[in-house]
């Protein structure tokens, strides 16, 4: 009987008798169409393994995604701007401290560099400490004849080529977990423990600028350097700026981990998916009537939900009347993934029927998934330079409307791969072979990040 279960809170491990309205309600999307799941095996290995995983602590705490669901409104309202960022997935085995870091540090490097752009708070976020589950074109993959079941993820199976690797194994989402836990309390550790601190950050933004390809941005680095010689004259209490806010995300596309980890909160009753700050639902999952929009209907998180080039306006607000009725602010992010080509056409029209219905929502700009090719090598890649334009076209589309261009959402990773096209680097096509390591999608490395940052800032000053 379900009125009768206890869900633990999400402090301390305590638990409480939560109302069957509740906990029934969390259910209701086992019967609608789950689109991207695998096919478990076994169901029965599955029914255990979310049995441990409901019965873990739960890796992120309601009040910090109330906190965040704060920012995220004042970034719908132009008084902050989200940088989020991380791998397309995460795996298993890059999961090392230095990967961890290197991301870490990019995403704290970008972030000053923008905060000087904007003149506001950057609300870092990173696509990590749970990336891990993956939409797909296909559920099958065929090579030299042999089909097998597509990588869906490393929660979900293995990437490599053989029938076992391929085979949907539920104990993967207790390693997910366990990986989620530990990236977290990396995470947790550099940002808390003196590694974000902003004049060391600075220093190693000056060491990118020590490259002389990068001369272009000299004189804005040279004005943010001046500045923080400015407020070290005039006795700012760097002391305070050791620290930072630092939030995870992923998209919330496996509903058999997403469910198990969803705990009551003690406070006020109600349900938080505690796998993350802020999770997103993808372009391919959300159907109205689909079961991600109905289970992330129910829990408290800031959402996003992404739109491709093909979303109409009343599609848009149809998820808001199913993410967000009242209009509560931060509740509901628009990620936009237009492609360079169509931004200026399509965002438009989208943005300006859902101002018009006055629900607030927050809009962020992911230039990545809109802008795929494969390169003459046979690569799946992106231009650096579509990738700007696309930021640019919609920071033009909204400044047109008088909206609020709200963040950025990019797929990046803290290492030298070169996986996208162009930049100061100039990588082209032969170039991607020299270091192209991603299992999904192609990423920003640390060079083309950081000068995506001066760009964007450049953007953000104009306003
Ligand atoms: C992603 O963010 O990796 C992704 C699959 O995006 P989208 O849902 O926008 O295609
Ligand atoms: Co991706």
């Amino acid at each position: 009987m379900v009125g009768a279960a206890r869900v633990s809170t999400y402090a301390g491990g305590v638990t409480v008798d939560s109302s069957s309205e509740v906990l029934a309600g969390l259910d209701s999307w086992r019967d609608l169409t789950a689109h991207q799941q695998p096919s478990w095996p076994d169901a029965g290995e599955l029914a255990r393994v979310s049995v441990e995983l409901s019965q873990q602590p739960p890796l992120v705490f309601a009040g910090e995604a109330d906190r965040l669901r704060e920012r995220m409104a004042a970034a719908g309202r132009g008084e902050a701007f989200v940088l989020q960022g991380g791998d397309c997935a995460e795996t298993f085995a890059e999961l090392t401290a230095d990967n961890i870091r290197d991301k870490v540090k990019t995403i704290l490097q970008m972030a000053v560099v923008l905060t000087y752009g904007a003149s506001m708070p950057i609300v870092k976020m990173g696509r990590m400490a749970g990336q891990f589950a993956k939409p797909r074109s296909s559920d099958t993959e065929t090579r030299d004849g042999l089909t097998l079941p597509a990588y869906r993820g490393d929660i979900i199976n293995g990437f490599e080529f053989t029938p076992e690797a391929r085979m949907p194994d539920p104990h993967r989402l207790l390693e997910a977990y366990r990986n989620s836990a530990s990236t977290l309390n990396l995470i947790r550790a550099f940002t808390q423990g003196g590694f974000a601190d902003l004049r060391q950050v600075h220093e190693w933004n000056r060491g990118f600028m020590a490259n002389r390809s990068y001369s272009a941005y000299d004189a804005f680095a040279r004005e943010i350097d001046r500045a923080i010689r400015f407020m070290q004259a005039a006795g700012a209490d760097f002391d305070a700026l050791k620290t930072v806010e630092f939030y995870s995300s992923h998209e919330g596309l496996l509903l058999d981990y997403e469910r198990p980890l969803t705990r009551v909160d003690s406070r006020t009753g109600e349900p938080y998916a505690c796998s993350g700050h802020f999770l997103w639902v993808g372009e391919r999952t959300r159907q109205l009537d689909g079961a991600h929009v109905e289970f992330f209907s129910r829990v408290r998180n800031p959402l996003g939900v992404k739109l491709g080039p093909t979303t109409t306006g009343a599609d848009a607000i149809a998820l808001m009347d199913r993410l967000n009725p009242d209009g509560e602010p931060g509740r509901l992010t628009f990620i936009t993934r237009m492609g360079a080509g169509r931004i200026r056409d399509v965002l438009p029209t989208l943005v300006e029927e859902v101002t018009a219905d006055g629900r607030p929502v927050t809009w962020i700009c992911d230039p990545m998934h809109g802008n795929g090719i494969t390169s003459e090598n046979g690569y799946k890649t992106r231009r650096f330079s579509d990738v700007i334009d696309e930021v640019r076209g919609f920071f033009d589309v909204h400044r047109s409307l008088g909206t609020v261009p709200g963040g950025l959402h990019v797929e990046l990773t803290g290492d030298d791969v070169t996986e996208v096209l162009g930049g100061t680097e100039a990588i082209d096509d032969l170039g991607l072979t020299r270091n192209y390591t991603t299992l999904v999608d192609p990423r920003l490395n640390h060079q083309q990040s950081l000068e995506m940052a001066f760009l964007v800032a450049e953007m953000l000053r104009e306003s």
